[in-house]
């Protein structure tokens, strides 16, 4: 069987190290096997309320930084979301093979609802169109962090419930998350995970931040009384900023608590803050680059889109025509 990877990033001007390091860099990393396919899902973004303006900017930022980060198009598709309406179109179908009950399980709803006014369906129903967007291109792999693990989970739930009505037809996606790097924890309650959407700016390294925000961000991060570096389940602060510097290093926890030991907390954290400045500078220089020319960019995403609609409509053809759809 064909390797096949697809994965999606909502559109944000506030992405954090977390996607990079839970998701992003895999993403980059696993190009050269199989087919790999990288989605802007800007129709995902629309369950909150989003300015028509600021959607615009953060679909072109996010799709740059995508291309900083190493996606290549030659070798991968890079598209948004809503350049190809199979997604919407393959989501009412996933719809039409998810449960009220098993929908009302997805604890992430919970979470994103929690403390809002208005609450619309699509927030609610917004699994139902992640599971299209990995079956329709008959997604083997999907690199994600472990808050989307659930989602992919239904997903396979999805392909399932449908071959079973109508016969073979998807293949059953597996989440591949990473053993570190896959909860990125916030900077000010490390019992909390990096979050776009935690209004306090200090919890979160940005990919764009400067320099001396990174650093002051890393030096004030919450950890414990205290002195040793050491990861353990009592030190969740300690333990995340030492997976921080392990991913960034490349090295495993252990060589990273080896490198720090008899360090303190201060040394410590700026060490850290030395590794994340120094590799996210050539990913803020190449983003500042390809911003350069954004009808280029636009360009580079319309023939990603292209690409990918040649896939999916395959799939969602035969799917229309295993349920009963005239044409
Ligand atoms: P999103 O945009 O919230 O996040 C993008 C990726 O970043 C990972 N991530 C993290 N990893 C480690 N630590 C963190 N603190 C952290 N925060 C976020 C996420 O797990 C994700 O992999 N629903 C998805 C987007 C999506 C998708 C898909 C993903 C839509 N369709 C199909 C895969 C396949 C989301 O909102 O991710």
């Amino acid at each position: 069987m064909a390797k096949v990877v697809f994965s999606g990033i909502q559109p944000s001007g506030n992405l954090h190290i977390g996607n990079y390091l839970g998701a992003v860099r895999h993403w980059a990393k696993g190009q050269d096997d199989g087919l790999n396919i990288f989605c802007v899902v800007d129709m995902h973004a629309i369950t909150v309320e989003q300015d028509p303006k600021v959607l615009r900017e953060n679909t072109l930022s996010t799709a740059a930084f995508l291309l900083a980060a190493g996606i290549d198009q030659e070798k991968s598709i890079l598209f948004v979301q809503s350049m190809n309406a199979d997604h919407a179109n393959g989501g009412w179908i996933a719809n039409c093979n998810i449960s009220m009950g098993q929908m009302s399980r997805m604890t992430q709803f919970k979470d994103k609802s929690e403390g809002k006014q208005f609450v619309n369906v699509g927030l609610f129903d917004y699994p139902a169109l992640m599971a299209a967007d990995i079956i329709l291109y008959s997604t083997t792999h999907v690199p994600i962090g472990d808050d989307q693990k659930q989602h992919v989970e239904l997903a396979r739930d999805v392909a399932e419930r449908f071959n079973s009505r109508y016969g073979e037809t998807f293949l059953l996606p597996e989440p591949v998350v990473g053993e570190t790097g896959a909860r990125i924890m916030s900077l000010v309650d490390p019992e909390k995970k990096m979050s776009k959407s935690d209004p306090n700016t200090s919890a979160s390294v940005f990919l764009f931040d400067e320099p001396d925000v990174v650093r002051k961000k890393i030096m004030s991060a919450v950890t414990d009384s205290g002195a040793e570096v050491k990861a353990s389940p009592e030190k969740p602060g300690i333990t995340n900023l030492l997976s921080i510097h392990s991913e960034f290093a490349e090295t495993s926890m252990e060589d990273s608590e080896r490198q720090m030991q008899g360090l303190s907390y201060g040394d410590f954290k700026s060490k850290v803050a030395d590794i994340v400045v120094e590799k996210l500078k050539p990913i803020q220089e190449k983003y500042a680059q390809i911003r350069g020319d954004d009808n280029k960019l636009l360009e580079t995403l319309r023939g990603g889109a292209k690409k990918a609609q040649e896939i999916s409509h395959k799939k969602l053809t035969e799917v229309y025509d295993k349920i009963g759809f005239v044409s």
